[in-house]
């Protein structure tokens, strides 16, 4: 294969992951994801057999709108891909250029922190809203009046919502502190397991993260040692031509195809998630839950500042550092890592 097809398929390789993570990590997109979807099938309909568009149909509701474990699967298998190479080839070659052996364990310790956390996740109940704890669950925390009022009913669970849960459609039930739902672990993120997701995140960012630059390191050996950046190459017309940045890159990913691919994967993880972690690091430390955050997007009236005389009723937009002021960085942490239990109010209370 020569550079152009391998690099294409990289190259496709790496966006349509770009799509499948931002499509589904958010959870909030299935709806329109799911638009999309039956508007593309609604045009292709005359064209396509009945089965086939009720087979598919069924797959996409399955898949993302039922709990599932696909997402685990998917989501083990590139972490045992990603440390199959690691293990197999870089661990090899960075002995051999003198990387220490402490920094080359590092990922594996990281790995039995990360899978704990991820099973944490998966497995935590996220604050369900029961029948039996209801009552108390409801004076966790105050109806604001505008983004939660108090006596909403959902009609699912027929249960009336305590302020700030959401009721999750995939897993059909009310969750406290509603964040969202995330496909990756399969489960809601809420009231008490925010805590393990945002440590999840950290974990996967310090994964990608140690093993990305112990590979660079590995490669940038590797071109020093040859001598690359400074060698020549006759060309076709026998004409000795100075190798520049590109034909290193070319080299590298021609020589070392795998591992190359995996740090172009990694790196695209860990900005990924570096960006999402410290979005919900951001409204971890505002007291809020994305839930809210896509509430009150677009919400407030822009017209309405306070010294413009203009008041249209419409509440005033979202600040997302309004809980910063008022509670203080610490506490608002503090809720995060020790959820508010509904039990123990209720003692407080009697
Ligand atoms: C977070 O906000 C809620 C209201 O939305 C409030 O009841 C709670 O006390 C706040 N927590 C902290 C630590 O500020
Ligand atoms: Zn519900
Ligand atoms: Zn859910």
């Amino acid at each position: 294969m020569d550079f152009l097809t391998l690099f294409c398929i990289y190259t496709l390789t790496v966006l349509a992951s770009i799509v499948l993570v931002c499509k589904y990590a958010g959870g909030q997109e299935q709806t329109a994801l799911g638009r999309t979807y039956s508007r593309v099938i609604n045009v292709l309909s005359p064209y396509v057999p009945v089965w086939l568009s009720r087979l598919s149909n069924r797959a996409v509701h399955k898949l993302f709108h039922e709990r599932n474990n696909l997402f685990i699967y998917l989501h083990l298998l590139l972490e045992g891909a990603v440390y199959t190479e690691y293990s197999y080839e870089v661990f090899g070659y960075c002995r051999e250029v003198g990387t220490t052996l402490t920094s080359l364990y590092v990922p594996y310790a990281l790995l039995a922190v990360h899978l704990c956390l991820f099973y944490l996740c998966c497995s935590r109940d996220p604050g369900t809203v029961t029948n039996t704890k209801h009552a108390s669950q409801v004076k966790v925390y105050p109806y604001d009046g505008e983004l939660f009022n108090p006596g909403e009913l959902c009609p699912t669970c027929n249960l009336v919502k305590p302020a700030r849960s959401k009721h999750c459609r995939v897993c059909n039930r009310c969750v406290q502190r509603f964040d969202h739902h995330c496909v990756w672990v399969n489960n809601c993120v809420g009231a008490q397991n925010t805590r393990y997701f945002l440590l999840y995140l950290l974990s996967v960012c310090a994964m990608a993260g140690h093993i990305a630059v112990l590979t660079l390191d590995l490669l940038l050996n590797v071109v020093a040692r040859t001598g690359l950046m400074y060698a020549h190459y006759v060309d076709s017309a026998g004409q000795q031509q100075p190798t520049g940045f590109s034909f290193v890159v070319q080299h590298l990913f021609l020589t070392f195809p795998r591992i190359v691919f995996m740090l172009g994967f990694l790196i695209f993880v860990f900005f990924l998630l570096a960006g999402y972690f410290l979005f919900h690091l951001l409204l971890a430390v505002g007291n809020h839950t994305s839930n809210e955050w896509y509430k009150a997007r677009g919400r407030g009236c822009r017209h309405c500042h306070p010294h413009s005389g203009h008041h249209c009723g419409r509440p005033s937009s979202f600040n997302p550092l309004r809980g910063f002021y008022s509670r203080g960085i610490f506490k608002n942490l503090a809720e995060i890592f020790m959820p508010l239990k509904p039990q123990l109010r209720k003692k407080k209370h009697k």
